[in-house]
């Protein structure tokens, strides 16, 4: 369900679950954790490249996974798998089509660049879903946009077209007439004929300073939090309502 292609210095990763917009279970975000990590570390690999297949990006944690196996301290595979995102040292390219939902989303803020296809919708569904949010969005969001229009996403999760992501910052660019997956492969393959020394440390002095442990810190206390909602009577509503299509009761469940 996690595809992948090395080919000419560009490891292509394809989340390629369609039947279920690209959902993630938990072996797929430790498959997808470990090709990271071994494209990180293999030097034929220049440049690493997400999409997503079907139109969709992904729509983020499988929900049926989240009821039957809550995520825990001791074995957090979407946690150790925004931490590697967040530690990757080699380019990382998104190309996004359709909906990029919950990690779907918060994973961008860990790529390089990002390119929407036209259409592309993001949503950050966390207190929408008795969750809070994940992946150092609540430091890198605000570092983007400020309290207040971070407050108004995270709050209310409502989607975002790709032009207010581009607006917000975190998208590069909307793809209108080709497709996003074939402009960022070409971006990709400009990127393998630069000097990848001068690539990695221009990387590496972007992230670099107190923000990059500030992002890991950030990732953790939010994991802490996460993980006590996840099972909290809250999240167990939303969660079901989602899995029964109907809209969830909040009331009185804290
Ligand atoms: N987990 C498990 N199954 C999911 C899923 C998820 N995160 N997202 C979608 N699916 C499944 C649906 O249940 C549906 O399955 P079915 O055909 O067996 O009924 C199928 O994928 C198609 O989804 P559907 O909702 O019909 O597609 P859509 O185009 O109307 O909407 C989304 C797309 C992504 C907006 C919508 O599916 C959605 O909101 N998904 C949940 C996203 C979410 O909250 N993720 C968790 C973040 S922490």
């Amino acid at each position: 369900m996690i595809e992948h292609q090395q080919q000419e210095g560009i490891l292509k990763i394809v989340f390629n679950r369609p039947e279920k917009k690209n959902s993630f279970t938990g072996a797929m975000y430790r498959e997808l954790r470990e090709l990271l990590i071994a494209g990180d570390q293999d030097p034929a690999v220049k440049v690493i490249l997400l999409s997503g297949a079907g139109n969709t990006f992904s729509a983020g944690n499988d929900i049926q996974d989240f009821i039957n196996s809550p995520i825990t301290l001791e074995d957090a595979p979407p946690i150790n798998l925004l931490r590697s995102l967040a530690e990757l040292k080699k380019p990382l390219i998104a190309a996004v089509d359709g909906f990029a939902v919950g990690i779907g989303s918060t994973m961008l803020f860990h790529c390089d660049l990002v390119y929407a296809q036209k259409g592309a919708r993001f949503i950050f569904p966390f207190v929408a879903l008795g969750l809070v949010p994940e992946g150092a969005i609540t430091l890198l969001m605000p570092h983007l946009i400020g309290h207040q229009r971070s407050s108004e996403i995270l709050f209310f999760g409502e989607p975002l077209s790709a032009e207010e992501a581009y607006k917000m910052g975190f998208v590069n660019k909307i793809i209108l007439e080709s497709s996003a997956l074939h402009y960022a492969e070409e971006r990709a393959k400009a990127l393998t004929a630069m000097s990848s020394g001068s690539l990695l440390q221009t990387k590496a002095l972007l992230k670099s300073g107190r923000l990059k442990s500030e992002i890991l810190e950030q990732i953790d206390a939010e994991a802490s939090l996460f993980m006590e909602r996840l099972t909290g009577p809250a999240a167990k509503e939303a969660l079901s309502a989602f899995m029964e299509k109907r809209v969830p009761k909040f009331k009185d469940l804290d």
